[in-house]
């Protein structure tokens, strides 16, 4: 009966995962999903305390060792809460990373408890997939669990944004391949002796630790969204090792769907910025070089300036106004003034909309995030694809601390590095203003034309300053 109650407490957790990320999909329903996959986890993790049986010496025992697991679950509850409550927004990659991390060494542990005790009944009759997947758990959550430390670190300016070792893909390449063979030979039972198995399976896991440093430290700092959304995708995978080894029904859900939505996410992030996951990897794309080098062409090209009380005008004598929010805006922290910008407009009988690049700001969703914190209407923020259209029917557009974005270079010149990459058709409309604080480069580092081109007009100074200067003009007028 405990059994059959449990495995139905599993069942509902795992509905409540499905559904939750289902609604997660959405801003008005994200919330919600979050709570309710939330309420599964809390049920499945309940429910493994209280219903789990196993057998010792014919009798059936349930987990105990309440002190410690209660004080674990405290712990882990007023850290996580304290953590999530103060972040900033601008923070949140590096607090995922940290939290993400944390997943890869539970796995981790869990592998390195079970070994033990698995190589003890396994004396007689080897089994090479329960052992595989405990090697599996161990070393891909060891390697995302430092991989994600690491980014954590440089993401929270605590370490150098590339540290490239000399010859670091060879080195890497030679840890991988180690790595494999080791696990392969551990797993294919050619270490019978278990002091020795022992031995190397702990040189199993400093490699692989080792391995998420090196794998991690010479990626550019601005990639970090998308090692962080595959290192997620390692810890799922590693959780699902672990629903294995313990045929805990919630847990495999849970690692599964972890797993194949960070590796989406990963695929989404690379094709939204026109980019391959080697690249990513690889390449050193958006580092300081390549910023000094585009800056440093020598061609000298004019722009347009404006400033604010002229904005404030033409804004005011608009019919409709596109907005269009990038990585600046966040670190301003301008999304209460830009929204009371649009609050002004709107009672003035002005059309606002925003539009939402997918690849806007440093992490998936960053704009809508933003945003729906200064309460933005979600019917107001509106997906690239249904706005591109919509720019050749707009006065004004603003573009707020954003670049790469809305770079022309992505449709015109084929030798840039976002060539392909979709970008807001924002030289459409009537009149492109753009705000942002110097000429310098965003994060492809690469020179924008759009800049220079008749209809723009250059508004510069930090996001926040500047709104707040249009919304002060606009309650004068
Ligand atoms: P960026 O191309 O990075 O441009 C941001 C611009 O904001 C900079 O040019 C900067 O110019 C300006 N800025 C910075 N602080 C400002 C402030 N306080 N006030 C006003 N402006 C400020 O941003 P984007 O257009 O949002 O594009 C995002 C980029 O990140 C894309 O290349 C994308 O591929 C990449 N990326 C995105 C993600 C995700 S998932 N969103 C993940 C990885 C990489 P100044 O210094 O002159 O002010």
């Amino acid at each position: 009966m405990g059994t059959y109650t449990l495995e139905i407490c599993y069942l509902i957790a795992s509905i409540c995962y499905i559904v939750g990320l289902k609604m997660m999909a959405g801003p008005k329903t994200a919330r919600n999903g979050n709570l309710l996959a939330a309420g599964g986890m809390t049920l499945a993790i309940f429910a493994t305390i209280f219903l789990y049986q196993y057998e010792i010496d014919n009798e059936s025992k349930s987990l105990g060792n309440y002190y410690w697991v209660f004080g674990g679950i405290i712990v882990g509850t007023i850290a996580g809460w304290l953590a999530a409550k103060k972040v900033q927004m601008t923070a949140m990659p590096q607090m995922v990373s940290l939290f993400n991390g944390m997943g890869g060494a539970c796995a981790a542990l869990i592998a390195l408890v079970e070994f033990p005790d698995a190589l003890e009944h396994m004396h007689e009759h080897w089994n090479v997939l329960f052992m595989s997947t405990i090697l599996c758990g161990l070393v891909i959550g060891s390697t995302s669990f430092s991989g994600s430390m690491i980014a954590y670190l440089k993401l929270n300016g605590n370490l150098k944004k590339d540290i490239r070792l000399p010859f670091y893909n060879i080195i890497n390449t030679i840890l991988i391949v180690g790595i494999i063979g080791l696990t392969i030979c551990l797993a294919g039972g050619h270490i019978p002796d278990v002091n020795e198995f022992t031995f190397w399976a702990w040189i199993l896991l400093a490699g692989a630790t080792i391995y998420g440093i090196m794998f991690v430290l010479p990626i550019g700092g601005a990639d970090m969204p998308v090692v962080i959304s595959l290192l997620n995708s390692f810890t799922g995978m590693a959780a699902m090792f672990g629903g294995f080894l313990y045929n805990n029904m919630a847990m495999l859900t849970g690692g599964i769907l972890v797993g194949s939505a960070g590796t989406i996410l990963t695929v989404v992030m690379c094709r939204a910025m026109n980019r391959s996951l080697s690249n990513v990897i690889f390449g050193a794309f958006g580092t300081g070089g390549s910023a000094k080098a585009a800056t440093s062409s020598g061609e000298q090209k004019s722009y347009k300036e404006t400033n604010s009380s002229d904005l404030a005008v033409l804004l005011n004598y608009s019919s409709k106004v596109i907005i269009v929010p990038g990585y600046g805006l966040a670190v301003a922290q301008a999304q209460h003034v830009v929204n009371e910008m649009e609050q002004i407009l709107n009672d003035r009988g002005v059309e606002v909309k925003y539009a939402i690049h997918p690849v806007a700001g440093r992490m998936p969703g960053h704009m809508n995030v933003l945003l729906a914190e200064s309460n933005v209407e979600y019917e107001k923020l509106v997906e690239m694809d249904d706005i591109n259209p919509e720019f050749s029917t707009c006065d004004v557009v603003i573009v707020l601390g954003a670049n790469d974005v809305v770079n022309p270079a992505a449709k015109e010149d084929p030798s840039s590095p976002i060539y392909g990459m979709p970008i807001l058709n924002v030289e459409d409309a009537k009149t492109t203003i753009v705000n942002k604080r110097s000429m310098n480069v965003g994060y492809a580092g690469i020179d924008n034309d759009l800049f220079y081109r008749d209809k723009t007009n250059m508004l510069f100074g930090d996001a926040k300053k500047v709104l707040t200067e249009i919304v002060g003009e606009l309650k004068n007028l």
